[in-house]
């Protein structure tokens, strides 16, 4: 088990446990103070592995309620929040307990948006369950709830008091939730790790079986965006690079109503967005093909079959729009993204989305 630091200006450092048994970790970082445990988790994640979490959580606080989240993307809503929210009242869930998020990336960003805003905030605990989560949803502090215009549109930051990335629970996950994790580790390979890209390709298609990634693989994937967040932790620049695929992947989640789960939507954004980095910022073409060779290698969709038009209205509000441009966060080659120069975004014109998409319809290779 790996313990690595999170650290950043204004915010409170903390630890993240990774490894097989990260969960033993509990204890040690529980504080005191906290009486009861508001364990707040993902059904399935409950189903399979609750027993684990319950026997160590009692072990801690004094009292701990269950509170599930259905599994889905659906439950990043500000329903599930609300009926959340006004059961954590019913039970009169004080400050003086430990918020506990069990599950993957949709219930660590619910969780959090409720640490964030339950009695104007509450200490809370990560426990992710899903490579995602590990790699990416449980670093960095965002939080977030969807709205039918888009993706992440409401939320907040809140970082916890700890993360304990326990991987002997990836097992489980279906191989579909497994790749989607996938997606999100090439992402850090290519905003900043050349070698671990030259890594996950010598592995191949080895690793499309659930848990077959190397813990020394993952703990590089998860120091890119620590190190990303470290600089800048509310994303006032530098941390966007974190963000290359979303734009057309969270665009891509919201026109098909999240039939497109988010990691293959960001792996088919990731392909597109090359695309347009070879032509906006002069990534090798070389790269670009490396990059969706990988990504077919490792089972994840590389171009979707759905008309641009149908994308138009969710790219229009994603997050880092600026007076009124689409803002791409792209590659100059693999391992390095287009820099402090160029705003950490590059604006893109419509057009040339709309060819780089058609561009990738075109071509073979697996759909979404
Ligand atoms: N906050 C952030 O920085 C951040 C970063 C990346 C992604 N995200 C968000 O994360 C979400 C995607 O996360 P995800 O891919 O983990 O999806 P998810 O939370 O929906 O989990 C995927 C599926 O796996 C199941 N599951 C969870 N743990 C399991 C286990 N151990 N064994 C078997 N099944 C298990 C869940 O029930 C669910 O059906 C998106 O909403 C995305 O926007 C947030
Ligand atoms: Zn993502």
């Amino acid at each position: 088990v790996f313990r690595l630091r999170c650290a950043a200006s204004g915010v409170a450092a903390h630890s993240l446990w990774l490894g097989p048994g990260a969960l033993d970790r509990l204890p040690a970082v529980w504080r005191p103070t906290w009486r009861v445990a508001a364990l707040v988790a993902d059904r399935t994640a409950l189903r399979l592995h609750g027993a684990a979490v319950l026997r160590r959580l009692r072990a801690c606080a004094g009292g701990v309620r269950v509170y599930e989240v259905p599994p889905g993307e659906r439950s990043k809503s500000v329903a599930t929040w609300l009926r959340l929210a006004d059961r954590m009242l019913d039970d009169r869930i004080d400050r003086a307990a430990c918020l506990v998020a069990f599950g993957g990336g949709v219930t660590l960003d619910l969780a959090g948006f409720l640490a964030a805003t339950y009695l104007r905030g509450l200490d809370h605990l990560l426990l992710p369950t899903t490579l995602l989560a590990i790699v990416d949803a449980s670093i960095g502090g965002k939080t977030a709830l969807n709205r039918p215009a888009g993706k992440n549109l409401i939320g907040a930051f809140r970082f916890p008091v700890a993360v304990l990335s326990d991987t002997a629970l990836l097992d489980t996950l279906p191989p579909r939730a497994w790749c989607g994790g996938l997606a999100e580790v090439v992402k850090h390979a290519v905003v900043g790790d050349a070698e671990l890209f030259r890594r996950l390709e010598r592995a191949g298609g080895e690793l499309r079986r659930p848990g077959s990634l190397d813990l020394a693989l993952l703990a590089r994937a998860v120091r890119v965006k620590l190190e990303v967040v470290a600089r800048d932790p509310f994303e006032r620049g530098r941390r966007s690079v974190l963000n290359f695929g979303h734009t057309v992947g969270h665009a891509l989640e919201a026109a098909t109503g999240h039939r497109v789960p988010h990691g293959a939507a960001v792996a088919a954004g990731m392909a597109v967005e090359a695309e347009v980095a070879v032509e906006r910022v002069g990534l090798p073409a070389a790269d670009r093909d490396r990059l969706v060779a990988l990504l077919e290698t490792l089972g994840l969709p590389t171009r979707s079959g759905i008309p641009f038009d149908r994308l138009g209205p969710h790219l229009e509000v994603d997050k880092k729009r600026r007076d009124g441009a689409i803002r791409l966060s792209l590659p100059t080659r693999l391992g390095r993204m287009a820099g402090a120069r160029t705003g950490w975004t590059v604006a893109v014109d419509r057009a040339a989305l709309r060819r780089a998409w058609e561009r990738r319809a075109a071509a073979p290779g697996r759909a979404r």
